[in-house]
């Protein structure tokens, strides 16, 4: 059995990516920088990695075969305010991953952003030219330049996804769910679209990367791409909501402190074609988004947090 570390297990990603992995057979450790969940069905330590020696602990604690790097400042106003802590989690941090990596003869990913695209004409495949318009999307890149540098085995994949998370609140379907539930009206931004894939999917589909023994640069993505009010009008319909309560609205006019790339329609061609099958379109991940809720996975996850 594959031993799996993943940095940031506490994250919308990183929780999901555990328990899917373990459902398949993995043996999981997680690390995540606070302490505030527990009851983890896997091992989950406490560690700030840009602490001195803190990778180099964790590999030799852990002994892993694969480590899945979640941790990242993800919020992307947050990153505009505060750019060197952006750069030493979103840059430097993977660099010193994938410089231990490469010695120990362990297989990286590098999960990152479909932001790296400025999303001026969308279609966007691995090699387009790479053009970040904010500090959180070119600390992403400069993370995927560092992990190629150090560990040509690394897979580094560029990512979009939705899902059920600890909080309840970190993704944008649950932003939705959130508001449509209690009969709250809504807005979803009809000029900017994206390619999400369910967390859950997103995990089995680089785990099927990692088995393949993929390295370098892959779009793992929804082949159909959709405006955050359709995917919005979508979750609606799904979960038997009132959809009226979702209005069209521009990003435009958001007030947001961050550029924003409008269409991140990126491709996922390399990917379909290494591993030979097609992937499920946007009404099949939400129905799956809905079966988890059917089956109580939102509350699983929320019985981990310890607040
Ligand atoms: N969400 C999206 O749709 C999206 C889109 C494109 C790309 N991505 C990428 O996907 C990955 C996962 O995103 P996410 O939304 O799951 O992130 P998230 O929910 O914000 O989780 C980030 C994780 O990083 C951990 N962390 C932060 N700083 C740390 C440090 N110094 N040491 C150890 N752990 C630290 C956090 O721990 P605590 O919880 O303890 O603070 C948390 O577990 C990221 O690389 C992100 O850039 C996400």
């Amino acid at each position: 059995m594959k031993k799996i570390l993943i940095t940031g297990a506490s994250g919308l990603l990183g929780i999901n990516f555990a328990l899917t992995a373990q459902s398949l057979g993995y043996e999981i450790a997680g690390v995540t920088l606070e302490s505030d969940i527990g009851r983890t069905p896997f091992e989950l330590s406490c560690m700030d990695l840009t602490l001195p020696g803190s990778i180099q602990k964790q590999i030799e604690d852990q002994k892993p075969q694969v480590i899945i790097n979640c941790v990242a400042l993800t919020n992307v106003d947050q990153c505009e305010k505060s750019p060197e802590a952006a750069e030493r989690v979103n840059a430097a941090l993977p660099g010193e991953l994938a410089y231990e990596t490469a010695r120990r003869n362990i297989k990286l990913v590098q999960i990152s952003t479909d932001a790296v695209f400025n999303g001026k004409c969308g279609g966007y495949v691995e090699e387009d030219p790479v053009s970040p318009t904010n500090v959180y999307a070119a600390t992403k890149l400069a993370g995927e330049k560092a992990v190629m540098a150090e560990d040509s085995e690394a897979l580094v994949c560029r990512v979009v996804f939705y899902g059920w998370s600890i909080s309840g609140t970190r993704s944008l379907a649950e932003w939705f769910f959130n508001k449509l539930s209690t009969g709250e009206a809504t807005r979803g931004f009809s000029d900017v679209i994206f390619s999400p894939l369910l967390a859950t999917d997103l995990a089995a589909i680089i785990l099927k990367l990692v088995e393949h023994d993929e390295s370098g640069l892959f779009h793992v993505v929804n082949p159909q791409s959709i405006s955050k009010y359709d995917f919005g009008q979508i979750l609606a319909r799904q979960f038997g909501f009132d959809h009226s309560l979702i209005s069209p609205a521009s990003i435009m006019d958001a007030g947001l402190i961050a550029t924003r790339s409008p269409n991140l329609n990126l491709k996922p061609d390399k990917l379909l074609s290494t591993l030979g099958e097609d992937l499920p379109d946007q009404k099949t991940e939400m129905s799956r988004f809905h079966q988890q809720y059917v089956d109580g996975y939102p509350s699983l996850l929320k019985s981990f947090n310890m607040k």
